[in-house]
């Protein structure tokens, strides 16, 4: 399994302060920035566009990774402006409209990552066939309804976590909803090696040491040291 990493979620960041929060997240030690696109269509709720995206790789430079979560309907119209602004790597959902296949495409012929994301009650079958043709280069599993930060962790996903990292021991496999110091080790026994955690890293008092202890938790977890 791919090493363990750990994004913190903007969402969760104070909006009138991103520069500071963001750097924040960075000297703490996080593997990268994790920006949640909501359309108000495929979830209740709005959040941010390519704008904050190109904003946070002026700010942080071109080694910074940013992982840009596409909750919304049409993703084949809006991936481009996100890999124009600077995105890594760019998650549409499987829910989504649209030709799923050709959309991942498309935006790997651009140079980035491409991953897809279930929601928690979409079953492991529904992508089976774009792991089997290695059509993605990360699967994400969504452990809340999307739309909103700061929900419960659905214990429920864990077995498909599994059964997705028995399909491929090499591909990477991410957690967005609910991902704490508790949660986080519970994933990562299940196949997870990337971790999205907003409400638990940007309220945690130090983020710094609340990074380092779920990292450390991982680890144990796995057996591969602290
Ligand atoms: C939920 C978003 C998540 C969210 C996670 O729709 O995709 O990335 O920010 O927030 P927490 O960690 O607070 O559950
Ligand atoms: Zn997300």
């Amino acid at each position: 399994m791919p090493e363990i990493k750990i994004l913190p979620s903007i969402l969760a960041a104070d909006m009138a302060n991103l520069e500071r929060d963001t750097r924040r997240a960075l000297t703490a030690g996080a593997d990268g920035l994790h920006v949640d696109v909501m359309d108000g269509h495929f979830v209740p709720n709005l959040s941010m566009g390519p704008a904050v995206v190109a904003a946070l790789r002026e700010c942080h430079g071109p080694a910074t990774p940013l992982h840009v979560h596409l909750m919304i309907t049409d993703p084949a119209r809006y991936a481009e402006a996100f890999i124009k602004a600077g995105a890594n790597t760019v998650l549409i959902h499987i829910e989504a409209d649209g030709d799923i296949p050709a959309t991942l495409q498309a935006i790997r012929a651009q140079g980035v990552r491409a991953g897809i994301t279930l929601n928690p009650d979409t079953p492991a079958t529904a992508i089976q066939s774009l792991v089997e043709t290695k059509a993605v280069d990360e699967i994400l599993c969504m452990t809340v309804h999307p739309g909103f930060g700061g929900q419960a962790f659905i214990a429920e996903v864990l077995p498909k976590m599994a059964t997705l990292r028995g399909w491929d021991p090499a591909i990477d496999i991410s957690v967005d909803g609910g991902v704490d110091r508790d949660t986080a080790p519970r994933c990562a026994a299940h196949g997870v090696n990337i971790m999205l955690a907003g409400t638990s890293l940007f309220k945690a008092e130090d983020m710094a040491a609340e990074m380092a202890a779920m990292r450390a938790d991982c680890a144990a977890q796995l057996g591969t040291g602290t």
